[in-house]
């Protein structure tokens, strides 16, 4: 990640931590600029990794070399980009450690620009920009609004899970094609949690990462998407409309209540299968007793009943699994439950389901398919979920 001189430089802190979030490591290099807006000292704490700023290795960092720095990287991004860095990295000046890292970079560039609005619309730039565009560079358009030096107007650094997103899109290979525009899809991520008392719940260890996944890769493809999230904590993702349901009762009633708005549901989300009967009033007192038993009862099997309304909806469900007899029972699910295609996960796999940037799944169905995919990333799996289930869309809804 590449940083340079601007106001907003300190923004890519937050750029690095959500990039982290999603489980890559991150090595900073820096313009002798962006030094003068934060300090390397930072971003080098939150990386864990050396900070490059000087071409030639010194004292301080003997050694230090392009070379090295883009040894073994997978994306280049540079956030935010100044109009003077964009200008030498069209021109193909290499008078910088960030530049040279560019210009020997042989995998893809993210730019996200961010200058005042006289700058980001003067010619000049606009025809680096372009030329950026023409040497295959992914922008990461600036935004509008007010600006450092109080103007309003285009040039404003994008979002930092915009430029995440950006970063994510393009690892995955993201495909230029929109093959869902005019599809309504329906995903549900995160896990419900079941109140016990005012203050405890019972509740699973999902982080929501493999519907957020989902969500943004069919927002890539064209559809338009609603996610129903239970205590999801991740940046909301722009262009997505979010409703919240953090219980197994309210997860039902958005989901029921969204169901017959979408052509495609995903149901991802880890919903309790049982919720205690009652949660007690205030906060349940330890003093009262050595033991505590708690009363649970079923809570609605949400994918079920829906499969039953079902009118030219495609169906996705989850089965997390654990050890070697999931698969079987997640094939079953897909029957018992009439749904087009169940994605199985073990949670016993090392780097599957719960929690971290991968997922290792078998897709089942639609039909008799069945697809066993290696490790990869939940946004990779999501464009393969989205490939499998894209095809039993109703062949009148998609727009493009
Ligand atoms: C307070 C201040 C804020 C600046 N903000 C920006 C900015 O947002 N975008 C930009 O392109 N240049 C900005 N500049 C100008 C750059 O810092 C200058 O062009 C510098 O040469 C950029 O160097 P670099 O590209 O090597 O980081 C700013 C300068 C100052 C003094």
């Amino acid at each position: 990640m590449g940083v340079t001189g601007g106001i907003a430089a300190y923004k890519s802190l937050d750029v690095l931590r959500i990039l982290q979030r999603q489980g890559h490591g991150v090595s900073v290099v820096m313009t002798h600029t962006a030094e003068r807006f934060v300090g390397s000292a930072s971003f080098s704490a939150l990386s864990g990794r050396e900070v490059g700023t000087h071409l030639f290795g010194d004292a301080e960092q003997p050694g230090y070399h392009h070379l090295d720095v883009n040894d073994g990287k997978d994306i280049m991004l540079v956030a935010p980009a100044s109009a003077n860095t964009i200008s030498q990295m069209a021109s193909g000046a290499a008078s910088s450690l960030l530049t040279s890292c560019y210009l020997a970079f042989r995998g893809p560039v993210v730019v996200a620009p961010a200058m005042n609005t006289s700058m980001w619309l003067h010619p000049a730039t606009a025809r680096n920009i372009n030329t950026l565009r023409a040497d295959g560079v992914h922008l990461v358009e600036p935004e509008s609004g007010l600006l450092a030096d109080g103007a309003v107007g285009p040039g404003r650094l994008a979002e930092p899970n915009v430029i995440v997103a950006a970063v994510e899109a393009v690892l995955a290979g993201a495909p230029s094609r929109r093959d869902l525009a005019g599809v309504r899809v329906l995903v549900s991520a995160g896990g419900t949690r079941e109140p016990i008392d005012a203050v405890r719940y019972v509740g699973n260890r999902s982080s929501g990462r493999m519907g957020w996944a989902l969500a943004a890769a069919a927002r890539d493809r064209g559809a338009d998407v609603t996610v129903v999230q239970a205590n999801v904590d991740l940046p909301r993702e722009p262009g997505i409309r979010y409703v919240d349901a953090p219980t197994a009762a309210a997860m039902h009633d958005s989901c029921r209540a969204e169901f017959p708005q979408c052509d495609m549901l995903i149901m991802c989300a880890a919903v309790a299968d049982y919720r205690p009967v009652a949660a007690a009033d205030g906060k349940l007192d330890k003093s009262t007793a050595d033991a505590l038993t708690v009363q649970m009862e079923r809570t609605t099997d949400i994918l079920a009943e829906l499969a039953a309304l079902r009118d030219e909806q495609v169906l996705v469900g989850f089965a997390a699994e654990h050890g070697p007899a999931g698969l079987e029972r997640a094939r079953g699910k897909r029957t018992r439950k009439a749904v087009d295609i169940v994605v199985h996960n073990d949670a016993a796999v090392e780097g599957a389901a719960f929690e971290g940037p991968d997922n290792v799944v078998t897709i089942i169905g639609p039909g008799d398919a069945e697809e066993a995919l290696p490790r990869m990333s939940k946004r990779q799996c999501a464009e393969r979920i989205l490939d499998a289930a894209r095809p039993l869309v109703h062949a009148g809804t998609v727009t493009a």
